[in-house]
C-alpha cells in the first residue's frame, strides 16, 4: 500500500475525547521501548511524525494518525515499565484498557515483542487479557536488525511454540526492524486486506 499523506490528528488523555470512530483503526501496544513509535513512523516514511526516545516511558498519551485521509494508526504508551510510578502505571493501564474495550473501529491491535528476549510475563498477561476480551491482535517482532543472523528464527519460532499452550489457534506474526524497513510491505498489506 502506498502512503500518500500520513499526519498528526490528536493526543488523548481519555478514550471517549478520541476522533469518531468512523474509520478503520488499527493501535501499537507493548512494553516501554520495543519500538511502537519507531514503528509507526517506519511504515509511514516519517522520521518524526511519531516522538521516539531510547528512554523508556516516552509516549504518555493516546496519539492518533490520520493515513491517506481514510484510516487511523494509533500511537499507545508502553505497559509494565518498572520505572514509572506504580500509581502512574495503573492510570496508563486503565487509559489503555478504557480505549480498547471502547473503540468499536478497532480493526486490529498490534502487540509489539523485542525478538531478542524471552517472553515476559507482562506480555503474555497482556495477551491473555486481549482474548478474553475479544480484541483481535496481532504481534510484531521488533528490532530484528539487532538479532544475530545465526538462529534469530529459531528465537521466534520458540516464542511462538510457547504460546501454544494458551491459544487454540496462534496469533499472525511480522517480524519488523524499523532501522531497515523490514517488514512494512507485510504490515501495510495486512493493514489493505482489512480496510
Ligand atoms: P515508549 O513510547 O517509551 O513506550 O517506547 P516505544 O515503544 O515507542 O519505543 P521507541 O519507538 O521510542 O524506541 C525506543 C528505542 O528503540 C529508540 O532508541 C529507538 O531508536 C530504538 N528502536 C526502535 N525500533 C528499532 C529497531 O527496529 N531497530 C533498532 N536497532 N532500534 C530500534
Ligand atoms: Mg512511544
Amino acid at each position: 500500500m502506498l502512503i500518500k499523506e500520513a499526519r498528526f490528528l490528536v493526543s488523548n488523555q481519555k478514550a471517549d475525547k478520541c476522533p469518531p470512530p468512523k474509520m478503520p483503526e488499527y493501535a501499537f501496544i507493548g512494553r516501554s521501548n520495543v519500538g511502537k513509535s519507531s514503528l509507526i513512523n517506519m511504515l509511514c516514511n516519517s522520521k518524526k511524525l511519531a516522538k521516539t526516545s531510547s528512554t523508556p516511558g516516552k509516549t504518555q498519551l493516546i496519539n492518533h494518525f490520520l493515513i491517506n485521509q481514510s484510516w487511523y494508526l494509533v500511537d499507545l504508551p508502553g505497559y509494565g515499565y518498572a520505572k514509572v510510578a506504580k500509581t502512574q502505571r495503573a492510570k496508563f493501564g486503565k487509559m489503555i484498557m478504557d480505549y480498547l474495550a471502547t473503540r468499536e473501529n478497532l480493526m486490529c491491535l498490534f502487540i509489539l515483542v523485542d525478538s531478542r528476549i524471552e517472553p515476559q510475563t507482562s506480555d503474555l498477561e497482556f495477551m491473555r487479557k486481549m482474548g478474553e476480551a475479544q480484541i483481535p491482535f496481532c504481534l510484531i517482532f521488533t528490532k530484528v536488525d539487532k538479532l544475530k543472523k545465526q538462529g534469530s528464527l529459531q528465537l521466534i519460532e520458540k516464542y511462538m511454540q510457547s504460546l501454544n499452550d494458551d491459544w487454540e489457534e496462534l496469533p499472525q506474526y511480522f517480524i519488523s526492524s524499523a532501522e531497515k524497513g523490514t517488514g512494512r510491505e507485510e504490515i501495510l498489506q495486512f493493514i489493505e486486506q482489512i480496510n
